[in-house]
């Protein structure tokens, strides 16, 4: 059973082939980054163009390096939301259009679902139940997962989330887009413990998220030194910075695993490519006595094999959609009671 899975929800265009659920065939990534960065953010509309480009290409890229005509592929998987309208219906409407014209069936998916189901490309994926943290430039959520297909929502952030709160950061700073690895980068040579900035926790038995207010002691905090005419000590507050998010996710994640009774923890999302963050669960979680499970970094920012994979298992399931598939922007899930 080989799947091509397709990824446009956002600023990459993703392709990769899957068989059997665990083997990667391809694995194609094609980057918006050099588009997006003289602006400082994502453009909607330069990525929809973008993908529209480069959609098609990538998918021969993909089957030319997995050895593999069209007809050999036996399924397609692809977004259809959360994520940027525009950017999503070029790949609905692709995927859509290969389906139909190879009579091979559609299967769609969830972004933030293959964002934890990424783990199962894994050699050791965890066993159902496990509590995932998606941190993305997108999403800052908190999932009670009971099968691949089955989970509600602990928490989400309120306002920014994580890896935005990083870009911003970045950006403000100016240090360019996006954020999350220039920072992290800088902050390798600085003290995390040199700058005191909130760890925005929202009240007590609450896994809900808040980095608005991290953000905005930043700009307090680099406002300051201009008005004292003091140098920035730009690695010090990268460091710091990076430590004040991974303090509230980790907080959380805790909270999280105490309140659903489970000791299995997926970290996934662009953010948990962040090599400190992972330093530091790791360490915890051999303290706390719970199984972490993270994906390498390649597998959290995003991609098209996490799509392939939640794809294969709604496929199993035999939700299978027809030429009426819609994209969403965001989606109600239900909340963990
Ligand atoms: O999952 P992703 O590729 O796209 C979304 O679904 O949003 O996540 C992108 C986000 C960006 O905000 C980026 O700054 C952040 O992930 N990111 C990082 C790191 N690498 C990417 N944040 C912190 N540390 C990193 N090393
Ligand atoms: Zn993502």
């Amino acid at each position: 059973m080989r799947i091509l899975a397709l990824e446009t929800s956002c600023d990459e265009t993703a392709v990769a082939i899957l068989e059997d659920g665990h083997r990667l065939l391809a694995h194609m990534v094609s980057s918006q980054i050099d588009i997006h960065r003289r602006y400082g953010g994502i453009v909607p509309e330069l990525a929809s163009r973008r993908h529209m480009e480069i959609i098609y290409p990538l998918t021969k890229d993909a089957l030319r390096s997995a050895g593999l005509n069209i007809d050999q592929i036996d399924a397609f998987a692809v977004t259809n939301g959360p994520g940027l309208i525009g950017a999503l219906v070029v790949g609905v409407s692709f995927a859509k259009a290969l389906a139909y014209a190879n009579k091979k069936p559609l299967v769609a998916v969830d972004h933030l679902n293959a964002h934890f189901m990424a783990v199962f490309l894994e050699p050791h994926p965890p066993r159902f139940p496990f509590v995932a943290l998606v941190v993305s430039g997108g999403h800052t959520s908190l999932f009670y997962v009971e099968g691949p297909l089955r989970y509600s929502l602990l928490g989400q952030t309120r306002d920014d989330a994580a890896g935005e709160a990083f870009d911003k950061v970045a950006k403000l700073l100016g240090l360019g887009y996006p954020g999350g690895r220039i920072i992290s980068r800088l902050a390798e040579q600085g003290n995390p413990q040199a700058i005191a900035l909130p760890r925005p926790l929202l009240e007590k038995n609450n896994l809900d998220f808040s980095f608005s207010g991290l953000k905005t002691a930043v700009v307090y905090y680099v406002r300051e030194c201009q008005r004292q005419k003091k140098p920035l000590p730009l690695h010090d507050l990268c460091a710091s910075f990076e430590m004040a998010v991974i303090d509230v996710l980790v907080h959380k994640a805790l909270q999280a695993l105490k309140h659903t009774h489970v000791k299995r923890l997926v970290v996934a999302g662009g953010v948990a490519a962040n090599k400190r963050l992972r330093k530091t669960l790791s360490e915890i979680s051999r303290q706390e006595g719970f199984e972490l499970f993270i994906p390498q970094p390649a597998y959290c920012t995003d991609n098209a094999a996490m799509v392939a994979v939640a794809g294969y298992q709604r496929l199993l399931a035999g939700k299978v959609e027809g030429p009426e598939l819609d994209v969403y922007a965001r989606k109600l899930i239900p909340r963990y009671l």
